[in-house]
């Protein structure tokens, strides 16, 4: 299968990237970085080095949008001021791409398209470089079969606001253009990744599976612990982005049901939430199928297993 990750590494988006390198059924095209949880320019680095720890700097790595399309900046809490834990990895010796991630996006998807080919692209920070790749080139809309994505919250609640998770609150317009591409669209929402709950427990195990790859996950996800057992029901920090790669390998591991997801871009308290038409009280096509139910331990055991491969 081919995919392009769209990301802003961060520790959870480097696990996901770690997953998909160790994959063999998953052909990486390009990855495609975004201002997020840190600056551009830092998510570009750190997918650099990500790629360079998994041994593949043959993978490009490209720098993408720098901010929203619209309002406030937002970066994320819990990665560290350089997004990977204060920078446990070492520098790249992959490429210095010049290419804009909107630019590989589209050239990489036309060129499926011109092919009878479909791409998957998966995304695990904001929605910036897909909007204006879609909004520059709506034709690559035909090129892409499905868009699998971090993104949203519903019953869960929000984790950057009471009501909006990270990666639709820090563009929340972009997350709408996406949803209102009419390409369908798989989301992780809270609901779901706070199952991917990496415990004490599930680190001690990935540790004693030894290797250089395993203990260095094990440290960046233990300085990622967000530790908040009320809202988790256990200690430990949950492993959001992982999960969109997991369901590219184990769909059978994830549940859920589809909706017609609108993005709230006009309320006070409420600006950025997703809000699902799971009754279909408005009639309107689902365009989003919305996974809420989580096999964490089946997750795991394939999570530690490639990154133990890796
Ligand atoms: C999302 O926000 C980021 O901090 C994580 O990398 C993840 O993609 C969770 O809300
Ligand atoms: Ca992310």
């Amino acid at each position: 299968m081919k995919i392009i990750i769209d990301c802003d590494p961060g520790v959870d988006d480097a696990i996901a990237l770690l997953l998909a390198l160790a994959s063999p059924e998953i052909e990486v095209l390009a990855v495609t970085t975004v201002a997020g949880n840190v600056p551009a320019e830092r998510t570009f680095d750190n997918g650099r080095r990500v790629v360079a720890l998994a041994g593949r700097p043959d993978v490009p790595v490209y720098r993408g949008c720098e901010g929203p399309l619209l309002g406030p900046l937002v970066r994320g809490k819990y990665s560290g001021a350089g997004g990977l834990g204060g920078s446990l990895l070492p520098e790249s010796t992959a490429p210095v791409e010049a290419a804009h991630s909107v630019d590989v996006l589209i050239a990489n998807i036309l060129s499926a398209a011109e092919q009878g080919e479909q791409i998957t692209v998966c995304t695990l920070g904001p929605f910036t470089n897909l909007a204006v790749a879609l909004a520059r080139e709506p034709f690559i809309a035909r090129g892409i079969d499905r868009i699998v994505s971090m993104a949203g919250a519903f019953a869960a609640g929000g984790n950057r606001t009471p009501s909006a998770e990270f990666n639709v609150l820090a563009d929340a317009h972009a997350a709408e253009m996406v949803l209102r591409s009419g390409v369908p669209v798989v989301l992780m929402p809270l609901d779901l990744t706070f199952q991917a709950l990496a415990t004490p427990a599930r680190v001690a195990d990935l540790r004693g599976r030894g290797g250089r790859i395993t203990n260095l996950a094990a440290d960046l996800i233990t300085f990622y612990d967000r530790n908040d057992p009320a809202r988790y029901g256990e200690p430990g920090g949950p492993l959001h982005d992982p999960t969109v790669i997991a369901y590219l390998l184990r769909p059978e591991l994830f549940g859920g049901r589809p909706a017609h997801v609108a993005v709230e871009l006009a309320g006070h308290h409420s600006f950025g939430q997703t809000v699902g038409d799971f009754f279909n009280t408005t009639g309107k096509p689902a365009n989003a199928t919305v996974l809420n139910r989580l096999d964490a331990p089946g997750f795991f055991d394939l999570l530690w297993k490639r990154l133990a491969k890796a």
